[in-house]
């Protein structure tokens, strides 16, 4: 795996090039953004939607709206955390991706992690959860921190799209991003960046 990328954008035009994703075929373009988070939050979806792929931006449809206002209310704008997706190209129909279509973009990601090192990975929704912390549900484990192999913490949260149709998950949601900005306030030094380029490879 490339590991010498100086900038987010360049892993991204790198991997817009090599990857095999077959969604390439269909989608507009690469959903990406491009600037490091000043908090180091990383907040991971499952894959761009309509207005996504039409933009080349993250969340930037109804769910990307809730995204933000739910970092408001713990104090953060969009522009001080950084979102990516497991997938990086737009399922047609907004169908859910397939274990290979994750697959292929596995490294992309890791080359992310690898660039940002965050203090904290937020996953939105299953998808995003069953990267790291496999065959858990969602359902269980929303609100629950857990630890990765990479010293990375892992929190798990549910998809802000799944409370636009489900409002019941809405509740679930804002106490979700209560308990992480209590994990924020109490973490008390900043998260030791000595994670080695083997320990995220190996994700
Ligand atoms: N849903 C996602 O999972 N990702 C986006 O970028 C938008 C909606």
């Amino acid at each position: 795996m490339k590991t010498d990328f100086k900038s987010l954008k360049e892993i991204h035009e790198y991997y817009a090039v090599n990857n095999s994703c077959e969604l390439k075929k269909s989608a507009t373009q690469p959903v990406y953004e491009i600037i490091p988070p000043s908090s180091g939050i990383l907040f991971i979806g499952e894959a761009p939607g309509k207005n996504e792929d039409l933009q080349g931006r993250p969340f930037v449809g109804a769910a990307g709206k809730f995204l933000n206002e739910l970092l408001n209310t713990i104090g953060y704008t969009r522009d001080d955390v950084y979102v990516t997706n497991v997938v990086k190209y737009r399922p047609p129909e907004n169908r859910d991706p397939s274990d290979e279509e994750k697959d292929s973009c596995r490294v992309w990601l890791n080359a992310e992690l690898l660039f940002i090192k965050p203090k904290v990975i937020v996953t939105l929704g299953r998808h995003a959860l069953g990267r790291f912390v496999p065959n858990v549900s969602i359902s269980i484990s929303h609100g629950e921190m857990f630890e990765h192999p990479t010293g990375i913490p892992v929190f798990a949260m549910y998809h802000p799209a799944a409370a636009l149709y489900n409002p019941n998950l809405r509740k679930d949601l804002a106490n979700d991003f209560a308990k992480l900005k209590s994990f924020l306030d109490t973490e008390k030094q900043p998260t030791e960046k000595s994670k080695t380029i083997d320990d995220i490879l190996k994700l």
